[in-house]
């Protein structure tokens, strides 16, 4: 997120006037110097710093000079100031850059030829900048052994330089509370609770040095031998960006690109590390006729002697087609377009049809919605996200972390309604565990107190519902105790959620498959889509989400 739109949420918007080496430079009040340095295309190195988490400020080799200040300031955590005039380089800031790094390299070993990080740690890029030669400061050697009972991650604590980007990356982008800093001083350490680990390797992707490696990928290559081909992972409907890094012909892991993406280069366990079928050697590489293997020719004529066989016999209605939601647009396409068009037959489905396809069938009828109404990224900068019927955590990881983000960053609320308790609910504000099957019931009374307690944008439901004194008088005659009976929550606990939802400014309603992919699943999701449309949810900044698990249910529909 840029300094100006993080600005904007926090309802930051003076402006602040200051040089970085001589270049006048205009940023949001509350901006770093660092941040403020980057906008001007001014490199400051750092070590524990990193966009997507919370500064920390422990390796001050950020370290700059602000004029008529005695002691170097770091960048990365010390806020602009009117007027202030910054130099980053400088004789004596890269001296006193050198000895910080010195004394981080007190006790690191030098592996680095046998580092599976070597080639891409910054700690040996920034050790290289700065003409770090040797290791000048001596201490008792702590050298702690290396971590191996953790599953997929190697630890090799005398590695570490306690940036604390792996503890902030499991805290506040994956929730998962994993890894802490055990103990003080020289004998701190990056400590674990394994049964919190969700595998994400995030920590292993954001580790500026070796200290957290990936097990599948020790050993398998150096990083400046593999080739980045840009794809999209296509296990969820977030649809990650990722970098497929191949050598030989083969994927030997899975990276993410930080910038320009809404994942932020954050992945979840099945992206990292969820590539080893592709070269597995049970996967099918050729076709088989039966149980044989056999050519592609081979193949082919076999289906297609099978195919004119059945429509002669029982004519092309008799041949149907199923198709996935794993799918691309374009495979579906083409899919649709060999049954319709090469076979004759319009027997084509999916597993869409019993889930998903009742709720977009809601959306469109309701809203006039084939899918989502907005970006991903707009969950993340809600005011109240409500969660209905929906596990984010499992179905869609990356919608997870943007409900986070908008609880965390933007200081929203969360309403969490689910028959379940879920990951998400300890940072709920309002939990609904109604029983299950009242799902209509809780979204009108929901709706039936957003009207009761003045919370429904009149000219913007004007401009947008057709028949809204209809849908008010419907509204009205939702019996409240009814609603209390049917979901078996308190009429305290409804309130708390409307008061949080009718509040909110941008409002963003997301639903899962115990609504669709129940019985009465079109009927639950035209209810959700009422709501939605009673909380304003349809306004610009918010939105409403049907989620479904698999990666591309909405081209496939
Ligand atoms: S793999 Fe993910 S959940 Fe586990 S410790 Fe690392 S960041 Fe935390
Ligand atoms: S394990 Fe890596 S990311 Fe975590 S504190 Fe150590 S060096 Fe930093
Ligand atoms: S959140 Fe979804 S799209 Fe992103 S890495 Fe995980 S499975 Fe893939
Ligand atoms: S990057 Fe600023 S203190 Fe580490």
């Amino acid at each position: 997120m840029d300094p100006s739109e993080l600005a904007s949420i926090r309802g930051e918007n003076n402006m602040v006037n200051l040089t970085i080496d001589g270049k006048s430079v205009s940023v949001p009040e509350n901006t770093t110097i660092l941040e403020a340095a980057r906008q001007v295309d001014i490199h400051i190195p750092t070590l524990c710093w990193l966009e997507k988490i919370s500064t920390t400020g422990a390796c001050r080799v950020c370290a700059v000079e602000i004029e008529g200040v005695d002691r170097p300031m770091t960048a990365c955590n010390t806020p602009v100031k009117e007027g202030i005039n910054v130099t980053t380089q400088s004789e004596k800031l890269a001296k006193t850059r050198k000895q910080i790094m010195e004394l981080i390299l007190v006790n690191h070993p030098l592996d680095c030829p046998v580092c599976d990080a070597g080639g891409e740690c910054d700690l040996q890029d920034i050790c290289y900048d700065l003409d770090v030669v040797r290791q000048e400061f001596q201490a008792d050697d702590v050298n702690p052994a290396t971590i191996n009972h953790w599953p997929l991650i190697q630890q090799v604590p005398n590695r570490c330089i306690l940036c604390e980007k792996c503890v902030k990356v499991c805290h506040e982008l994956i929730g998962a509370d994993a890894l802490f800093v055990n103990d003080k001083g020289d004998r701190a350490f990056i400590d674990k609770k394994v049964e919190n680990c969700t595998y994400c390797g995030n920590c292993v992707a954001v580790c500026p040095t070796g200290t957290m490696i990936s097990k599948p990928f020790k050993f398998k290559a150096r990083p400046w031998t593999l080739r980045k081909i840009p794809s999209v992972c296509t296990y969820c409907p977030s649809q990650c960006q990722i970098d497929l890094n191949v050598l030989n012909n083969k994927v030997l892991r899975v990276t993410s690109n930080d910038e320009g993406t809404t994942n932020k280069g954050t992945l979840c366990v099945g992206g990292f590390f969820g590539y080893g079928y592709i070269n597995h050697k049970k996967r099918l590489s050729t076709p088989t006729v039966g149980q044989n293997p056999a050519s592609w020719d081979k193949a082919f004529d076999r289906v297609v002697s099978e195919i004119e066989r059945i429509k002669q016999e029982s004519g092309s209605a008799a041949i149907a087609g199923f198709s996935s939601p794993r799918l691309t647009n374009e495979e579906n396409y083409l899919f649709q377009k060999l049954f319709r068009v090469a076979i004759g037959s319009n027997n084509i489905d999916s597993e869409a049809r019993f889930g998903a396809l009742r709720s977009l069938q809601a959306l469109d009828n309701g809203l006039g919605l084939h899918g989502s109404s907005n970006r991903l990224a707009a969950i993340g900068r809600a005011d109240a996200v409500l969660v209905f019927a929906a596990n984010p955590t499992a179905e869609a990881p990356a919608v997870d972390w943007q409900i986070q983000d908008a609880v965390r960053r933007s200081s929203g609320k969360l309403v969490i309604a689910n028959m379940r308790t879920i990951h998400l609910t300890q940072f709920a504000e309002s939990q609904l565990n109604y029983k299950p099957g009242s799902e209509v019931a809780l979204a009108s009374g929901l709706g039936r107190l957003l009207l009761d307690r003045n919370y429904l944008d009149e000219d913007d439901l004007t401009r947008t519902v057709a028949n809204l004194e209809e849908l008010k008088a419907d509204l009205a005659a939702v019996d409240l105790d009814k609603v209390v009976e049917e979901t078996g929550l308190s009429l305290g606990a409804l309130e708390q959620a409307a008061d949080i939802i009718g509040q909110a400014e941008k409002v963003v309603v997301i639903f899962g498959s115990d609504i669709f992919k129940s019985a009465l699943g079109i009927e639950k999701s035209a209810a959700v889509a009422n709501l939605a449309i009673l909380s304003g949810a349809l306004r610009s900044e918010g939105g409403i989400f049907p989620l479904d698990e698999k990666g591309n249910t909405q081209g496939l529909l």
